[in-house]
């Protein structure tokens, strides 16, 4: 079989992470401070495949700053225009002459699985299936691509069914032959206007193909909504090994799993791990609890914050407790100290704001 090429589906609007996504693809929200598409990438390259194309929209010129020409991941790194966001089997159509009629691994960009993919691309190469598709047991199937199996084979397969008749969901990452180019160009728009990749699979398992299923025993995520994101969060928080580069002051107490990085610094504060501070980050006379990620460049300052992720030149002083959140970038959240004590606000569109 030819080389194993990577396809990684980068656009899209992001509408569930909005008001983060109006500024940024969600693609890029870090996950223990790195983008949630570099675990793609990092786990194509190290199942062997370094021919990766990326599927881009919108956000293309902020995925392009970010990846480069995929030489630090190791891999060689194309871009390929999709102008409307049609749907997964129209990215394959737009990436026809990158594929080159060669097998290839779609990867969505917003998934993350633990463990990696090489087993299934090993099993991919080796067996050849037309389709090789990776379903994992989820509650709430319904949000997701279903699968049918019967003795072991899959049979059928439904997008977002209202009453899935199986718990078994799509993962985002799907193996083809050069087969599927002829089931995506077969297939119509579904009822939300895309062309579904689901739709091209059980195209083919109609007419005989050969489709075959890989149950993920690992996590899976798809971190396209902000519960499914701070998830990822504590999941990728927990595998991380500790790590010390920047200054943690006398009086401040380290617990747990704390990763520090470099020029970051913490004074006169608590952490209790697992937490990951940011490059240049400072932690000023606060307590940041388990499960938080602060990305580079924030500001934290006689405030508690606990199981949230912040993103870049954020500032949050005075502010008695912050849970459960996702913070976006060049955000400032202080306590006022002029009357009335009111909450004032400029928040973006698409906010949302819990008041204690
Ligand atoms: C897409 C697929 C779906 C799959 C999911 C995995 O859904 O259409 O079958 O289960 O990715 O993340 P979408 O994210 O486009 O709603």
């Amino acid at each position: 079989m030819a080389a194993v090429k990577g396809l990684v589906l980068s656009g899209g609007k992001g509408t569930r992470l909005r008001p983060i996504t109006h500024t940024g693809a969600k693609q890029l929200v870090p996950i223990a401070n790195k983008p949630v598409l570099f675990y793609g990438l990092e786990a194509l390259v190290e199942a062997g495949i370094e021919e990766i194309g990326i599927v881009v929209g919108d956000t293309g010129d902020e995925i392009r700053q970010a990846v480069g020409d995929g030489s630090r991941f190791g891999a060689r790194v194309e871009y390929i225009p999709q102008l409307e966001p049609l749907g997964l089997a129209h990215a394959v159509q737009v990436a026809r002459s990158f594929l080159a009629g060669e097998p290839f691994v779609m990867y969505l960009g917003d998934n993350f699985i633990t463990g990696g993919i090489g087993e299934v691309v090993r099993r991919f190469a080796t067996d050849q299936p037309d389709a090789l598709i990776l379903l994992k047991r989820m509650p709430e199937p319904e949000r997701f691509g279903v699968a049918e199996l019967k003795d072991g084979r899959v049979v059928r397969l439904e997008e977002k069914p209202p009453h899935p008749l199986s718990d078994l969901v799509l993962v985002g990452v799907y193996c083809f032959q050069p087969s599927i180019m002829e089931a995506v160009d077969a297939i119509s728009p579904s009822a939300r206007g895309e062309l579904e990749i689901t739709d091209a699979i059980q195209w083919q398992i109609d007419r005989g193909l050969r489709v075959e299923a890989h149950e993920v025993l690992g996590r899976w995520i798809d971190t396209g909504k902000m519960d499914d994101l701070l998830e990822c969060n504590r999941v990728v928080l927990d595998l991380l090994e500790e790590r010390r580069l920047g200054t943690v002051s006398e009086d401040s107490r380290l617990m747990g799993k704390v990763i520090i990085e470099e020029g970051a610094e913490i004074i006169g504060s608590t952490i209790r791990g697992p937490v990951i501070v940011g490059a240049h980050t400072r932690v000023v006379d606060s307590f940041v609890g388990p499960f938080t990620a602060l990305y580079h460049h924030v500001v934290v300052e006689g405030s508690e914050i606990e199981h949230a992720i912040v993103l870049e030149n954020t500032v949050i002083r005075g502010v008695r407790k912050i849970e459960d959140s996702l913070i976006g970038r060049d955000v400032v959240i202080e306590r006022g100290s002029t009357l009335p004590r009111a909450h004032k606000m400029m928040l973006g569109d698409h906010s949302r704001v819990s008041l204690a």
